[in-house]
């Protein structure tokens, strides 16, 4: 674990020399070479001529097994010597459930098809899948990205041994946000192994059980999406603080109707048309709603704002002449790609009931941690987050209040002792799809620690 990573929305950055070819900082298991010759994307079809390098590949996480993580790596477009490394995950983490996260997005679930190729990547996989338009607010601005895909099993990553994709879990290869975080704190603690990591960045996030689903199902009625009625049966017969809580069948039914309603609407933004049309992807689409009744898994539905975005992803990502430039192939037998893997959701082993703890944990390792909220998400709507935060009773530093970007209203702010809490006014699940240059402007503050602007 050697890599700043960021999930269904999250980001660790550091600002120690930047991850790439010139300092070679990848993952012990696969150096860069100086020069980088060896992953440099130099013929990726449909991309639009730049200035920046970018690389992509494997990097073999075990030997023995044949495991290898897909990743693709951005300078950043000016001074990659001097920006800070930013590792993206989409994917969230599965709450009995979210992630959002990452996270949209459970675990199973590309940070290339979403985060690099639709939210903030320099390049944008264009409506027929054929070409890519340049992002003006990518993330690159700012940061070398790496995006990674994780665990094996999505998009392109892999493994040789069929049994390691029956024990996926939170504590196996594959770590989301939080828990990165948590393991690059405990070893830092190892000078010999240290990485400069100086905080994460959470979007949408699955936090904590018990509270997602009481923000899910409150926010579902807050915005007319259930009745007054199915709201009630919710609030007398759910204990969503039980292990218990889908024994109860008024509470199971009354749940399920919410997740009824939401399968006429994309769950992701509540606001916004959802693709119609012929689906190229119909096991991978947003509509789809995975529930298990046996657990307290939050839905998972997969997709983000527009699911015909990630039609365009899949046609791009499987063409021949794109899996040899990006390292993924010889061109000649192809890897199947698909922006979310559902067994890998479904089969999920094991997974926290909250990441409140690890909060806590890294608030007192001194870490920044940002946490933002596109308000008109249902998945991991606004409310969750709040209910979440507010457990964790952390004094407030400055109160409630708007942040403005270009003189509008981005959304609304507060700031408690070790942690940041803001909204994104009509954004959805991937606020970066919504709201690209609030999001750059948010992302840029962070970076640097600065509240983003309080005044017109
Ligand atoms: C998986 O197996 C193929 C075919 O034997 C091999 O080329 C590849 O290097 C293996 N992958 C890993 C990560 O060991
Ligand atoms: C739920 O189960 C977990 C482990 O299975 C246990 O640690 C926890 O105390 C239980 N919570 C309740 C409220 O029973
Ligand atoms: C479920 O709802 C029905 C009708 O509203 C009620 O009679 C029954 O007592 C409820 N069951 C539980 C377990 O709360
Ligand atoms: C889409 O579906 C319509 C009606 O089922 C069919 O006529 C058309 O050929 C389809 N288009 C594509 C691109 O598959």
């Amino acid at each position: 674990m050697m890599l700043p990573l960021f999930l269904a929305l999250n980001i660790l950055s550091s600002t120690e020399p930047v991850l790439g070819a010139r300092h070679g900082q990848m993952p012990r298991e696969k150096k860069l070479n100086s020069g980088g010759t060896e992953d440099l994307v130099t013929n990726l079809p449909g991309q639009p001529k730049v200035d920046f390098r970018h690389y992509a590949g494997y990097i073999k996480v075990n030997e023995k097994n044949g495991r290898a993580l897909f990743y693709w790596f951005y300078e950043s477009l000016t001074l990659p010597g001097e920006k800070p490394l930013v590792l993206w995950l989409n994917g969230g983490r599965i709450i009995r459930p979210t992630r959002f996260i990452g996270i949209k997005f459970g675990p199973g679930c590309s940070s290339v098809g979403y985060g690099a190729t639709q939210e903030i990547g320099p390049f944008i996989v264009d409506t027929d899948g054929h070409d890519l338009r340049m992002n003006p607010y990518a993330w690159t601005t700012e940061a070398n990205m790496l995006f990674l895909e994780s665990p094996v099993g999505v998009g392109f990553s892999y493994s040789n041994t069929t049994s390691d994709y029956d024990n996926l879990g939170d504590d196996f290869t594959g770590k989301y946000v939080p828990e990165l975080a948590e393991i690059i704190h405990d070893k830092n603690t190892d000078r010999s192994l240290f990485i400069d990591l100086r905080g994460i960045l959470l979007g949408n996030p699955e936090t904590c059980d018990a509270e997602d689903w009481k923000g899910l199902v409150d926010y579902a009625w807050s915005h007319a999406v259930v009745s007054d009625e199915t709201h009630k049966t919710i609030r007398e017969s759910c204990d969503f603080d039980s292990n218990s809580t889908w024994s109860n069948e008024n509470c199971s039914q009354a749940v399920d109707e919410v997740l009824n309603q939401y399968r006429e609407i994309d769950i992701y933004s509540l606001y916004t048309s959802v693709c119609i049309g012929n689906s190229t992807s119909s096991e991978d689409k947003s509509l789809q709603v995975v529930f298990k009744s046996t657990s307290k898994m939050i839905p998972r539905i997969m997709g983000g704002y527009d699911p015909c975005l990630d039609d365009y992803a899949k046609t791009y990502y499987n063409r021949p002449d794109v899996q040899k430039a990006l390292h993924v192939s010889d061109g000649n037998r192809i890897r199947n790609w698909n922006i979310c893997n559902m067994d890998i959701f479904k089969g999920w082993k094991d997974s926290k009931e909250s990441v409140l703890p690890i909060y806590n944990k890294l608030i007192d390792g001194g870490l920044r941690i940002w946490v933002y909220s596109g308000d008109t998400d249902g998945r991991v709507p606004v409310l969750s987050t709040r209910y979440s935060l507010s457990t964790l009773g952390l004094p407030i530093t400055r109160a409630w209040r708007p942040w403005y970007h270009q003189k509008q209203v981005g959304g609304w702010l507060q700031e408690y002792e070790g942690l940041t809490f803001a909204t994104f006014r009509g954004a959805g699940h991937a606020v970066p799809i919504f709201k690209p240059g609030e999001s750059l402007a948010f992302f840029s503050s962070f970076l640097r620690g600065e509240s983003p602007p309080f005044q017109r």
